[in-house]
């Protein structure tokens, strides 16, 4: 089979590996990729937001099936754009990515099932929403609707902080604002949990915990994640009982009533507060860097997992997973999340020497005359899976010596929660 990639990140490259290693797979391309998707698969370099460019593309070549990485082509209804045309895709359709799309989309499901999630108002304007923050008790946390990339989110500690906030999001800073929603500070532990879906059923995808923040233990901007692990270590057979019954199938019940349902990954991001799931955001797509940490785990082909959940038979294929325990480390630009510098070549990546349980995924990298050079604030995955997270983490750390980029900062602490 021919297949494509969507996207160009760390996520993207993991998912081009596992394709490119089943015995079904004769030829894996990326849209648009970066320099690591390009040692496996061919790089097609086109726009996101150009379908029609990309169906034709899928045409022409005779691609059998496409698995989007990224949420905004699938917000913007890429599914049924190429389903339109013939053309077998892997991800939710825009009525399902809603879940990501809008958080208000989100919160009123969760009101209408009765799914556990912060308080929350939602306010048209900055005046009803300063009025409604004379009541509250703070912290509070404020939140544009729509795609913000991970920002969009403040944690505000009184009502001047929380006044800003509004008005930052009304004024555009992440995009048109038509509504603001203001909600319960939860305090708790968060966990990332996944599940693929067919549309019929489902089947649980993993777990993990992320480092969104940019500096060791947990301080600084958020980021688009500095490093992750799993399983998370709030992992337990109750716990995922409460997260399926209480969260994820009253979700799928709510897309399903809405004449609708959900194929792809979906990753819901957790608070747990003493022991019980609250639904914090969904995602309707792998995490990244939680996928590069997770696939490694999966024992299964990822093309018959895909393919089971395109063909709605996923009900049939029993997901094996290894015992390990994966852990990853963002290599970044020094400077990310703010001002960085691209164009840095990066020697010495071909001298690596990989186990077949250590993988270097690249994320903002690029090709230029045979030199590899970054491209972005999150450059290279190192992700490894071992029988502990300390080997895993002493075994990344040694290869991010090792390989020696000048420009490159790092979090040592990666998993300190479960490394003494
Ligand atoms: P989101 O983009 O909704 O995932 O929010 C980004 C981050 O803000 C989350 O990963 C949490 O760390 C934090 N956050 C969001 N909502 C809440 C909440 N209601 N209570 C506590 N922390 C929150
Ligand atoms: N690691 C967080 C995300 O992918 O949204």
């Amino acid at each position: 089979m021919k297949v494509a990639v969507i996207g160009s990140g760390g996520r993207e490259h993991s998912l081009c590996v596992a394709l490119k290693r089943s015995s079904n797979v004769n030829e894996v391309f990326c849209i648009p990729g970066n320099a690591g998707t390009n040692n496996i698969a061919k790089n097609i370099n086109l726009n996101l937001s150009d379908f029609e460019k990309i169906k034709d593309f899928f045409i022409s070549n005779k691609i059998d099936l496409a698995l989007i990485g990224p949420e905004k082509p699938l917000v913007d209804g890429i599914v049924e754009y190429l389903e339109n045309h013939n053309i077998k895709v892997f991800g939710p359709n825009k009525i399902a990515s809603q879940l990501e799309g809008s958080k208000i989309f989100t919160k009123n499901l969760c009101k209408k099932y009765n799914i556990p999630t912060a308080k929350f108002g939602i306010f048209k304007n900055s005046k009803e929403a300063v009025n409604f923050l004379d009541g509250c008790e703070f912290p509070i946390v404020v939140k544009a609707d729509g795609l913000a990339s991970g920002k969009g989110v403040y944690i505000c500690e009184d009502k001047n902080q929380s006044i800003t906030a509004v008005n930052e999001i009304f004024d555009g800073k992440f995009g048109k604002a038509e509504n603001i929603l203001i909600e319960e500070f939860l305090s708790g532990e968060e966990m990332s949990f996944f599940v693929i879906s067919d549309g019929r059923g489902y089947k649980k995808f993993g777990t993990a915990q992320d480092h969104k923040r940019v500096f060791e233990g947990d301080k600084g901007k958020n980021t688009g994640g500095m490093g992750a692990y799993s399983p998370s270590r709030l992992e337990s057979e109750d716990l995922d009982k409460k997260i399926l019954d209480k969260i994820i199938e009253p979700t799928l019940k709510g897309l399903r009533e809405l004449n609708t349902s959900f194929v792809g990954f979906l990753y819901a991001g957790l608070m747990i507060v003493k022991g019980e799931p609250y639904l914090i955001e969904y995602n309707v797509r792998m995490g990244d860097p939680e996928c590069q940490t997770i696939l490694p785990k999966l024992k299964n082909d990822l093309l018959d997992v895909v393919l089971a959940c395109v063909n709605q038979k996923l009900d049939s294929l029993d997901l094996e997973w290894y015992d390990d325990k994966s852990l990853c480390i963002v290599l970044c630009s020094k400077g990310y999340p703010d001002q960085f510098q691209n164009n840095i070549e990066i020697e010495n990546l071909d001298k690596m020497k990989l186990l077949n349980n250590e993988f270097i995924f690249h994320a903002g990298t690029k090709l230029d005359n045979g030199k590899i050079f970054s491209n972005g604030g999150r450059v290279l995955n190192f992700v490894i899976r071992s029988e502990n997270f300390k080997n895993s983490r002493d075994r990344g750390l040694q290869l991010i010596n090792e390989l020696d980029w000048k420009n490159g900062f790092y979090r040592k602490d990666i998993g300190f929660k479960v490394i003494d």
